[in-house]
């Protein structure tokens, strides 16, 4: 009887506890913002707990944040507000080339019943101490098209500080991740100790983020939260989209050896995968918004090779080359070889160059409608490779 009684106390205590004390959900890795157009950007984080998430956005018209409500963007699924430790809030109604000041927010939940219920504690981005985050919209009105490109950093956090701690001050249109940032998808926390920590305190929070998915990214236990965290406008790794006089084509690689590979275990189908992608490509890129826009660049982690390719380059090559010479591609960027190399057009039956970027250094692009200006520059910041593609 005595037991029992202690027993009930220390549950009436532990609910006292919980209900005076729920969780205190506060930011862990973030904001980035990723599917950036002329009208919408997602904005993405992750929480300590579970909560509900939800994005202000201001104009940049020198108003404190506090000067009026702002308005309040929920991350809504299926008629409720989700509550999640990752969000990622779709902004839309925003005007082209035009910056957005925007706070985020998290509220914790009391998970006890059947229904997870605010609990009353909300945190926030700063906008008193310091100035709010913001980001530029993209505009195809924009005379040219600037971009830093980094791949194959592997997890390597001395190596992705080096590349980006200029990114912010340099202020090019977006940055592009062109795979392998981590060697494997495990927990988000992987994700976040690997790069996106990083990233944040570099430029991510300023400076919109396009992410092409390496075969890296394919493995691992964490790879379906690939498009929780880097969600895409097509809800797919393959996506197009337009800055200045650029249309781009983000292309996803699939892995890089046979799907029935020992190191795949029986989980890999990218043949599927390539073709149906490769249907994809070849619609969208024949649509009147593509062929338009006067250059074209295509983003694809893994590049097609001359000869002795393994299979998942020569599958690229089989399936993907051919849609982008059709489609007047004027340059192909990509990595995965850990080594710089630059394939002139017609090397190998491309109509366009490629360039590859080495694990090691980052590449600074800027587009006008009549060339693309590239530049090699490494971790140190020396200049090592120039090219530039007259688009005729
Ligand atoms: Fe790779």
């Amino acid at each position: 009887m005595r037991r029992l009684f202690l027993t009930i106390v220390l549950a009436v205590a532990a609910a006292v506890a919980f209900a005076a004390d729920p969780p205190r959900a506060t930011t862990k890795c973030g904001p980035w913002v990723v599917g950036v157009t002329e009208t919408e950007m997602t904005v993405v984080w992750t929480s300590t707990e579970r909560s509900m998430g939800w994005v202000e956005v201001a104009p940049d018209d020198g108003s404190h944040f506090y000067a009026v409500q702002r308005p309040r963007y929920d991350e809504d699924f299926m008629g409720r507000h989700v509550v999640s430790t990752v969000h990622h809030v779709r902004i839309t109604g925003l005007k082209p080339g035009t910056k957005y000041r925007y706070r985020i927010y998290q509220q914790g939940v009391d998970d006890s019943g059947h229904n997870p219920v605010p609990s009353g504690y909300i945190s926030a981005s700063g906008v008193y101490k310091r100035e709010p985050y913001a980001i530029r919209t993209m505009n195809s009105s924009k005379e040219d098209c600037t971009f830093t490109m980094i791949n194959d950093i592997h997890g390597r956090d001395s190596m992705m500080l080096a590349l980006t701690k200029d990114v912010k001050s340099q202020n090019p249109d977006f940055m592009v991740f062109n795979g392998d940032m981590v060697s494997f998808m495990g927990s988000t926390e992987d994700i976040e100790k690997g790069f996106m920590t990083r990233a944040t305190e570099t430029f991510a929070t300023d400076i919109p983020l396009v992410y092409v998915r390496g075969n890296h990214e394919t493995r691992g236990p964490g790879f379906s939260e690939y498009l929780n965290l880097f969600p895409t406008p097509t809800n797919t790794p393959y996506f197009t989209f337009r800055q200045g006089p650029v249309a781009f084509v983000v292309i996803d690689s699939g892995e890089d050896k046979p799907d029935s590979d020992i190191e795949y275990g029986g989980t890999a189908a990218y043949d599927a995968y390539r073709e149906k992608m490769a249907a994809w490509l070849k619609q969208t890129l024949l649509s009147e918004e593509f062929r338009s826009a006067p250059v074209k660049i295509a983003l694809l982690h893994i590049p097609f090779e001359n000869t002795a390719g393994w299979y998942g380059p020569n599958e690229l090559k089989r399936l993907v080359m051919p849609i982008l010479n059709e489609a007047g591609i004027n340059l192909m960027l990509s990595g995965h070889n850990h080594r710089y190399s630059y394939r002139e057009a017609g090397s190998y039956g491309n109509n366009f160059p490629i360039l590859v970027n080495s694990n090691n250094d980052k590449v600074n692009v800027r587009a006008t409608k009549t060339q693309i200006d590239m530049e090699v520059v490494d971790a140190a910041g020396k200049v090592l490779h120039k090219h530039t593609v007259k688009v005729k």
